[in-house]
Formats: C-alpha cells, sequence, structure tokens
C-alpha cells in the first residue's frame, strides 16, 4: 500500500510531513541529536547532590575509545577495577606500578570526575612477595610505607580511597569476626588502626572508607555480618581511627534478591550513619545467571533489582555515592563468575556490550530521581 500523500522508498512509507521535517532538519541533525539525546547518569546523580560512577578497567580505558566516551559521559566518579590493589601496584618490594592509575587521574581530570582508590589493605591480589619477604617483625613497616607511598602519590586528589577491604568473615570463627588473614596474623586486629592512620598521614582530604560485601539480605548469614561489620566500625570510632565512610559492595543477584527486605537495608544504613559516617554503593551489579536467556525478560529482572535496591538505599541521606562494578556487559567480571549454561553473555550493568543504555540503565536514572534532594 501506498500513502496517499506520501513515498515509498524500499520498504519505508513516509507521510510527507516526516520528508519536509526531515529535509527542513538535516543541516541541525547534528546538533538536534545532541540536544535530544539524554543526558548521562552523571546528570541525574548531580541533581541529587550524588556522585555516580563505575569500575574502570586497564588498559580498556586507554586502549577502547568508545568505552572511554561512555564512561565520561555516564560517570563522575571512577575506581579502577585492580589496578591500585596491593599486587598490581606494587608487584615488588622496590617496585611500584603507578602509570594505570595515573593514566586514570589524568583521564579523571580532564573529564571532570572524582576518583577513587580502591584498596590499601586486602587479603586478596596481595603482593606477590609477601610470604617470601614479610613477616610479624618487619609487616608494619611495609603497610605503612606501602599505604604512605600509594596514598601519598595521590594525595589531596582523591575523593576516597577504600583503607581495608573486606576484613570480616564470620565463617573464620573469632568472636571479633575478623578473617583470619596475613594481616591480623602478623599485626592482630591492630592492622585496621594502622591502616587508617597511615592513610590519613598521607592523604588527610580523602574520605577513608572500610569496605565489605555480604550484607545486603534478610538473611541470618549476612545479620551476623552485618553486626560484625558495625562492630568494626565503632570500635574503630570509639578508638578515634580516622575513618569517614563505609561502602557497600551489594554484589546482588536477582536469585538472592529474594531475600531483600527494604527495612533491613534502611536499619543498618541508619546504624552506620549514626556513627557519623558516609556511605558509598561501591561495587553494585546484579547477577543474572538464574533468569531466562531472553533478553527481554532479562533486563527486565535484572533493572528491578537495581532499581528496588538503589531506591531504598538512597533513601538513606548519608548516601552520597554510587558505583556499578564496570559500566558496559562488555567488561565485567561477573561473565566469568556467572557463567550461564547456554553460552550466552552476562547482561549485568548498565549498558549492553555495544554501549546502548539497558532497562538497568533507566532504572539507576530513576532511583537517582526518586531520592529527596
Ligand atoms: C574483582 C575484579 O573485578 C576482577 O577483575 C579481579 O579478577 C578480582 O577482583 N570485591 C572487590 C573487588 O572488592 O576488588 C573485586 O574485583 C570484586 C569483589
Amino acid at each position: 500500500m501506498r500513502f496517499e500523500s506520501g513515498y515509498t522508498i524500499g520498504m519505508h512509507k513516509f507521510s510527507r510531513r516526516t520528508i519536509f521535517r526531515t529535509a527542513f532538519a538535516f543541516p541541525f541533525a547534528g546538533l538536534l541529536s545532541a540536544q535530544s539525546s539524554e543526558p548521562g547518569l552523571r546528570a541525574y546523580a548531580a541533581k541529587k547532590k550524588l556522585l555516580y560512577g563505575a569500575a574502570a578497567g586497564w588498559p580498556v580505558l586507554r586502549d577502547d575509545a568508545d568505552y572511554a566516551k561512555h564512561f565520561a559521559e555516564e560517570c563522575n566518579l571512577l575506581v579502577p577495577e585492580n589496578v591500585l590493589k596491593m599486587g598490581p601496584v606494587h608487584p615488588e618490594p622496590e617496585r611500584y606500578n603507578f602509570e594505570p592509575a595515573d593514566y586514570m587521574m589524568e583521564f579523571c581530570k580532564k573529564n571532570d570526575m572524582r576518583m577513587r582508590g580502591h584498596t590499601l589493605v586486602w587479603h586478596s591480589q596481595g603482593w606477590p612477595w609477601l610470604k617470601t619477604t614479610v613477616n610479624a617483625t618487619n609487616a608494619r613497616k611495609y603497610l605503612e610505607e606501602h599505604i604512605a607511598t600509594v596514598a601519598g602519590r595521590y594525595r589531596g586528589q582523591m575523593h576516597s580511597w577504600d583503607v581495608v577491604n573486606e576484613a570480616v568473615e564470620v565463617a573464620d570463627g573469632r568472636e571479633d569476626g575478623l578473617r583470619k588473614t596475613a594481616w591480623l596474623e602478623f599485626l592482630g586486629p591492630e592492622y585496621l588502626d594502622i591502616a587508617f592512620h597511615a592513610a590519613a598521614a598521607a592523604d588527610p582530604q580523602a574520605k577513608l572508607t572500610y569496605n565489605d560485601y555480604g550484607l545486603d539480605y534478610d538473611t541470618p548469614g549476612n545479620e551476623k555480618k552485618r553486626d560484625a561489620v558495625l562492630r568494626l566500625l565503632r570500635g574503630l570510632k570509639d578508638r578515634k581511627a580516622p575513618i569517614h565512610a563505609f561502602g557497600m559492595q551489594a554484589h546482588l543477584d536477582w536469585k538472592a534478591f529474594q531475600n531483600f527486605k527494604a527495612e533491613t537495608l534502611r536499619r543498618f544504613f541508619r546504624d552506620v550513619a549514626s556513627l557519623g559516617l558516609e556511605i558509598y554503593i561501591t561495587e553494585l551489579d546484579v547477577g543474572d545467571r538464574d533468569l531466562p536467556d531472553d533478553e527481554a525478560e532479562r533486563d527486565k529482572g535484572v533493572a528491578k533489582v537495581y532499581e528496588d535496591y538503589l531506591t531504598v538505599a538512597l533513601e538513606e541521606p548519608a548516601v552520597k555515592a554510587v558505583l556499578t562494578w564496570g559500566l558496559t556487559d562488555r567488561y565485567t567480571w561477573l561473565a566469568g563468575r556467572n557463567r550461564r549454561p547456554s553460552g550466552a553473555g552476562a547482561r549485568v550493568l548498565p549498558l549492553d556490550r555495544e554501549y546502548k543504555r539497558k532497562p538497568a540503565w533507566h532504572a539507576i536514572a530513576r532511583a537517582f530521581e526518586s531520592r529527596k534532594a
């Protein structure tokens, strides 16, 4: 069929009005599309005085121009996914590798973004030379030197630092809930205080953060861990350690999310905030392994988890920043961890593999909009 007052070009039918409009607009097409395209998540966040960011991969930030472009468009905060961890940044006792993180800091400055550091002390991805070189006698010296050097390099430039990551593991069976790590073995529980004091001396402006996971759900395991984390935070505050923020990793999962209860999260965040700490959602992503292969259905399920979680989290005024653990499904650690039996790729982040905004992106934008100013 042909439109009475239109034209057929190939399979497409155009009314006269459309053709007129298109011709008229053509000289300004670039301008119009730039104006009508929705702003990035960073604009939604900024409207509510929040930061939105993502974990940045290396070397993709340098080598994939599309990735870098979308990063700058969507984020006003960046955290290196791996390159500031103890092992990658300090591969030998006398050698540091700052090139990737320096690049990221420059990238942030150029694009009007903040950067957060991750992480000064962790039991994982540690120094490859730890076992052969470090012992109870010299551990404090090595730890303090590491923190002075790494945090000191970006003095005055970091938004925040994850000073200690994942120090709690209830299953390790200690009364205080602390994870049995080399640092605990060498220095005792004081290693936490040592690290925070060293970080404060190296970068007095950064918000010093304790970061952990497994705290999101209304389950006995998560409840025990919340208790242990609160005890850890309270202990640091009581001893006047310089800690300013708590990082909630929030590695969520569609199936596990059936155990989410708004009131439980609200209560935990209120308890953390009552210690005078800011809260950052630091590593948000939503595992989709148990959703069907169908993309639309999967995207809907994942988006709902993002929206439900963030809407509740953002009710708490102490929450000041949200970061997803990656920006695009093209690069996500869950691709390896959450393999689907069918082999289909993970769809767990705000942008798809082609950098197209997914329902999860819109869910995050709506959650930001829901935040009371
Ligand atoms: C992950 C990275 O995404 C992976 O690339 C790496 O192989 C292992 O670490 N909690 C954290 C992050 O604090 O540093 C972890 O990042 C994910 C879990």
